[in-house]
């Protein structure tokens, strides 16, 4: 049943549109079921943040896809480490995350995102119950200029015991098992990018840095009436340590390389998983490891879904340049900063590239 709202759909008035995605819960994806046949003027991005899609860079110049089965191999530790120096991104096979685990996610993903408003609204910021569940719409819609085209649900993992009571039931134990199922290969990739800073032992202190806390985001892309003029996900870099982010087949994300400066599409494939560098790593690894920018784009033909685990340092921790990676008299890039003030830096604005991490600059 359409939602009985008066919204004027050919001439959009600012207020209600707003109104009725951010405030009322209904969010994109109500939004597109009203069957729009143009873009809200709210969702309309300067040309220069738009999607040319029709010159992707060639196919062979893509990141780099691992296989992680023989994961005692040094060399794909060495590719695991060079990819994070010059791409910041990678995919990864074979990485012990069983499939139906992935299929589960996935599916309980559109099941959340397929309750009414009014279901969803219960998770949102004016009810949710706790601030470690979180459903909402765009990035900060009080600080855009221009709304993005997504819609997400945000769980901070505090406990299971908390998650089993908070979490939405219709996808608490699935977004679980793909999180705890997740745990072994992400502790070693951090394993072997420390190996390749010459940190040989992870003691408490950088476990905590490096893992402290976790955050997983249901991200949901509804079909858009004119996906060349808005975005899914504008430019941005994680504040995470790492993100292990499975999408499903449909496309969307795209990496800038930053030697070229183009914009690269990561492909779906089949059973990967996407893994990136966020800010958090590039500090403690004094710049040898890149969190580069991202974005996603906007499809006018399938919703799309993503489900990224953010490995975070703790909120409480001190994170600033690992002192392995100064003992040779290299000079500090970045200052020592709490993790929650970077992290309150990065949400009190739009998106903007990769700007947040001038908040940590020495
Ligand atoms: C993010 C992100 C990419 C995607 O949530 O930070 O970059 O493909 N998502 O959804
Ligand atoms: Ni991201």
């Amino acid at each position: 049943m359409a939602p009985s709202i008066s919204i004027s759909i050919t001439n959009s008035n600012s207020i209600n549109i707003r109104d009725f995605v951010v405030n009322k819960g209904h969010g994109v994806k109500g939004l597109a079921e009203l069957g729009l046949k143009t873009l809200p003027c709210q969702y309309i991005h300067p040309p220069q943040e738009r999607f040319d899609t029709g010159t992707p860079e060639a196919h062979h110049n893509s990141i780099p896809l691992i296989d992680m089965s023989r994961c005692n191999d040094p060399e794909v530790a060495e590719a695991i480490c060079k990819a994070a120096q010059k791409w910041g991104f990678f995919q990864i096979v074979n990485h012990g995350v069983p499939m139906h685990v992935l299929e589960d996610v996935k599916d309980a993903t559109h099941r959340f995102f397929g309750l009414s408003a009014d279901e969803k609204k219960k998770y949102s910021k004016e009810q949710s119950v706790t601030n470690n569940v979180r459903y909402g719409t765009s990035f900060t819609p009080a600080c855009e200029k221009a709304l993005e085209w997504k819609d997400y649900l945000s769980l901070l993992f505090v406990s299971d015991d908390e998650a089993a009571s908070q979490w939405p039931p219709i996808c608490r134990n699935q977004v679980m098992e793909y999180m705890k199922g997740s745990e072994i290969i992400v502790k070693k990739l951090l394993e072997m990018l420390m190996n390749g800073l010459n940190v040989k032992e992870i003691d408490e202190t950088k476990e905590s840095n490096l893992m402290g806390s976790k955050r997983i985001n249901l991200n949901y892309y509804p079909i858009c009436p004119n996906p060349d003029l808005t975005v899914g996900v504008g430019r941005h870099s994680d504040v995470s340590t790492l993100t292990i982010l499975l999408q499903d087949d449909i496309g969307g994300l795209y990496v800038r390389n930053t030697e070229t400066m183009k914009w690269i599409h990561v492909p779906p494939v089949s059973g990967s998983l996407v893994v990136n560098v966020g800010d958090a790593l590039q500090i403690m690894s004094n710049g040898k490891y890149k969190s580069v920018e991202h974005r996603v784009s906007a499809n006018g033909i399938r919703n799309r879904i993503s489900v990224p685990i953010f490995v975070n340092p703790k909120a409480s921790d001190i994170i600033g340049p690992l002192p392995e990676m100064l003992q040779s008299g290299e000079k500090p890039l970045y200052k020592h900063v709490l993790y929650s003030d970077y992290v309150k830096h990065f949400f009190r604005k739009a998106h903007d590239g990769k700007a947040t991490i001038e908040f940590a600059r020495a």
